[in-house]
Formats: C-alpha cells, sequence, structure tokens
C-alpha cells in the first residue's frame, strides 16, 4: 500500500494525548498565588509560605531524598550541582558522549573540562568500563544521564565514584519517575538534577531541582541559587524578606516563580500513574515491534520504575530495505500524525550546537580549547546509538492500548513498503 508520505492514506488521523496536558487542578494553586501578592520566594513573607517551599517538601518526600531545591531551568541545576561541589578550572569531569548538550555545557560554565565517554551498547548510557579509563587525578565527578528511557548502571559507578573519591552526579532532566534498586533515581548519586520544561515527565514550562542526600551541599545549592542568600531558619515576619542575604558565598538568581511551583503541585500526583501507564504501553510495544525486527533498548539491572521521557525503538542496520532512519521516522510521522525523529540528544562529536569556541569566556587559553576539541573522535556506540533510534514524545505511551495497534500498523506499513524509501542509487556512468 501507498505510504502516507507518497499520498496514500495514512494509518491514523485521529488525534494523539496533548502535552502539556490540561491541569485543571493548578488553577486552585495559580490563584493562591496571585491571592497571596507574593510571586517568588524572594519576595516579602506575606502570611503563608512561599508555594515553592511546599512543592519542594512535597518533591523530596515523593522521591525520599534529604531536600530539593527548585531552579529556573535544568540546566541551571546542573551547574549549581557542580559548583556545590566547588568544580571549576582545573578539574575534570567525565561526561557521556551521547546526551542533550546541557549536560557538558553546565561542565563547561563552570570553566571544568567535560572528558566525554562512549555509552553502553544495550542502554546508550554511560559505559563504567570507559569512566574507569577515563578517570585522572584531575577527575571530580561522573556525571551520569538516565537516557530516554533508561537508569544508568548507577551500581557499577557509585562503586567507581566510591573508589576514586569522586562525586556522582546524576542528570535525572528525563526520568522523573524511574527508580534503580527501589531508589528514586536522583537519590542514589552524591546530587543530581532534574528539568521541569515543557517536554519532560513532571513539568511546568521552564524549570529544574537539585536534589541531594547531603544537607551541606544543598544548603551551597540554596545560596548559590539565590544571589548568596537563604531562607531563614527562623519565624518569617510579615512584611520582611523570607531570604536573608549572608556573606561569603557568591551566587546567581537562578530562583523561579511561584507560578512554576503551583503547576508542579499540581502535577506531582499525577507523576507515577502517568509512569506506570508509559511503563505498560512501552512493553507492549516493544513487544510487538521486536517480532518485525526492531531492537529493545534496556536498561541498567535493578532498574525498578522504567520513566519514558521518549519513546524509543532501535531499527536494525540494513533493515527496512537499508532506508535512512531519517526517511523511516517521515514515514511514521505522516502515517500517524505525530512527530517521530532521530532524537534531539546526539553524540557530542556530531552535535553542531556544541561549539565552545563561540563563546569568548569559555576561550580560557589554547591548551583548555584544545582539550575540548572533538575533532576526528569516534564514539562507535553512541554513533550506532544514534544513527539507529527511532523516537517519539512520550504523550504516545499515555493513549489506551488499542491507539498502539495504529503504531504497529505504521511499522509494519512502513516495512513493507521500505524499498520506496531507498535514496535514488546514483546511476552508473
Ligand atoms: C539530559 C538533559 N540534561 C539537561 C537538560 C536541561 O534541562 P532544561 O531544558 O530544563 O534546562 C535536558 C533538557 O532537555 C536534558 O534532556
Amino acid at each position: 500500500m501507498k505510504l502516507a508520505l507518497h499520498g496514500g492514506p495514512p494509518v491514523r488521523t485521529r488525534p494523539w494525548p496533548a502535552w502539556p496536558p490540561a491541569c485543571p487542578e493548578a488553577h486552585p494553586f495559580l490563584e493562591a498565588v496571585l491571592a497571596r501578592h507574593r510571586w517568588s520566594i524572594r519576595g516579602e513573607f506575606t502570611g503563608t509560605p512561599s508555594l515553592h517551599t511546599d512543592f519542594c517538601a512535597q518533591f523530596t518526600r515523593h522521591l525520599g531524598a534529604a531536600g530539593s531545591l527548585l531552579t529556573t531551568t535544568g540546566s541551571a541545576a546542573l551547574q549549581l550541582c557542580l559548583e556545590a561541589l566547588d568544580i571549576g578550572a582545573e578539574d575534570e569531569v567525565i561526561v557521556p558522549i551521547y546526551t542533550w548538550i546541557a549536560t557538558p555545557i553546565a561542565v563547561l560554565n563552570v570553566n571544568a573540562t567535560p572528558v566525554f565517554v562512549d555509552v553502553e551498547e544495550a542502554t546508550g548510557c554511560i559505559d563504567p568500563v570507559a569512566v574507569e579509563r577515563a578517570i585522572t587525578p584531575r577527575t571530580r565527578a561522573l556525571l551520569c544521564v538516565h537516557l530516554h528511557t533508561s537508569v544508568a548502571n548507577l551500581g557499577a559507578l557509585r562503586t567507581l565514584a566510591d573508589r576514586h573519591g569522586i562525586a556522582l552526579i546524576e542528570d535525572c532532566a528525563q526520568a522523573a519517575g524511574a527508580a534503580w534498586d527501589r531508589s528514586s533515581v536522583g537519590t542514589v548519586g552524591t546530587i543530581s538534577a532534574f528539568s521541569f520544561n515543557q517536554e519532560k515527565l513532571l513539568c511546568c514550562g521552564e524549570g529544574g531541582a537539585v536534589v541531594s542526600r547531603s544537607t551541606d551541599l544543598l544548603e551551597r545549592v540554596e545560596r548559590l541559587r539565590s544571589d548568596g542568600a537563604r531562607r531563614r531558619r527562623d519565624a518569617a515576619v510579615i512584611g520582611e524578606y523570607e531570604m536573608e542575604d549572608l556573606p561569603g558565598l557568591m551566587g546567581i538568581n537562578a530562583c523561579p516563580s511561584d507560578f512554576q511551583a503551583a503547576v508542579l503541585l499540581a502535577e506531582l500526583p499525577k507523576l507515577a500513574g502517568r509512569s506506570e501507564m508509559r511503563e505498560g504501553n512501552a512493553v507492549v510495544l516493544d513487544r510487538a515491534l521486536s517480532r518485525i525486527g526492531l531492537r529493545v533498548v534496556e536498561t541498567a539491572d535493578r532498574t525498578t520504575r522504567r520513566a519514558y521521557c521518549k519513546y524509543v525503538i532501535r531499527r536494525r542496520e540494513g533493515d527496512f530495505s537499508g532506508a535512512p532512519t531519517s526517511a523511516i521516522c517521515e514515514a511514521l510521522t505522516a502515517e500517524l500524525g505525530l512527530r517521530f525523529s532521530q532524537t534531539e540528544c546526539r553524540p557530542m562529536h556530531l552535535e553542531p550546537l556544541y561549539c565552545p569556541a563561540s563563546k569568548r569566556r569559555h576561550r580560557l587559553s589554547q591548551a583548555y580549547l584544545q582539550g575540548l576539541s572533538l575533532e576526528g573522535a569516534r564514539f562507535p556506540r553512541a554513533e550506532s546509538h544514534y544513527s539507529e533510534t527511532i523516537a517519539c514524545h512520550h504523550r504516545l505511551l499515555l493513549s489506551e492500548e488499542d491507539d498502539l495497534a495504529d503504531v504497529v500498523n505504521a511499522f509494519e506499513k512502513i516495512h513493507l513498503a521500505s524499498e520506496t524509501l531507498r535514496p535514488p542509487q546514483a546511476s552508473s556512468p
């Protein structure tokens, strides 16, 4: 049958669940922020705690962490994790080559050097064997990313970090709701960052959080995030600021407004139910698509809950008549009316957005820039993951099980007609 991409009838015309979701539960929280005349934790105390404080208390409880702090973005949260650990010039941080650019950019922003390593074949997350080889006397931290749907190998990474006396930072931007060995991701490492941007599993437009089991680190994060100030330890007084200035640690303002906290307070109670639904649907899709030759992406041993920030599956090299993955994604988009792509995360040596020398502040010295160069670098496992990955936003997994049949039908239709997706062969002379 003719593919929708080539003018044939599409497999599906009905809409998919929307994301971000309609969130009527947020209205009373948003109205409360307006009514309290206090739109930020940095505003004067008006008699009731900021929603910011309420959300952090609930998020901390939800994760089973020692504490959490809201930030403007996940990118800011990552940078604050590094600054809280006092990582800076001359330091190295080991980072997976395959991630979103915000991960290594946070390292650059504190003047440290990201040392890139390849990922595991099965999961696409940082490879502990490659990490061990990359450790030097300058290594201060290893920064793992729980990518797409997979939890990184936290057991091996934590052992390595402990053995070498370095910090383990978890980038949980894509993994809210995931758990490893019955602990929420973000509570296994030394310190962790979450993102609440519009695409994420827990979202408020733009936002982030730092989580840690160390109250000392969290105290540093709070001050680094709030222009050096921290929440008063004594009772707040109406008309006075609840944040008190303390000398000795310079920060920036990375505090989000209470409007973000209001949406998050309404969304948090839905996270667990949605995670369960996404995981159930992903298992159904994985099973059906592996029957037609696609490869399921795995997660670390002892993962007790996967979080599906994207639905990802790998095509096999040469399958689909050797059609490029981008053409398969385009064909799926046309059949289903939902965007499929090769994911926004790319290996950094193939990522045009990763260009440290484009900013003067990263041109610290010739030696520093040379240390950042990825020219000619090869990371074979990340390259094959990226080139074989077919990804779709997680709203796909909020559908009913019946809707998933459309996805399987679209893959099957494209598989059968894949000859028509092959780029035209150059004619012989
Ligand atoms: C792995 C990863 N790290 C960090 C970030 C940065 O989060 P934010 O967009 O909230 O700054 C993202 C966001 O897409 C991400 O996917």
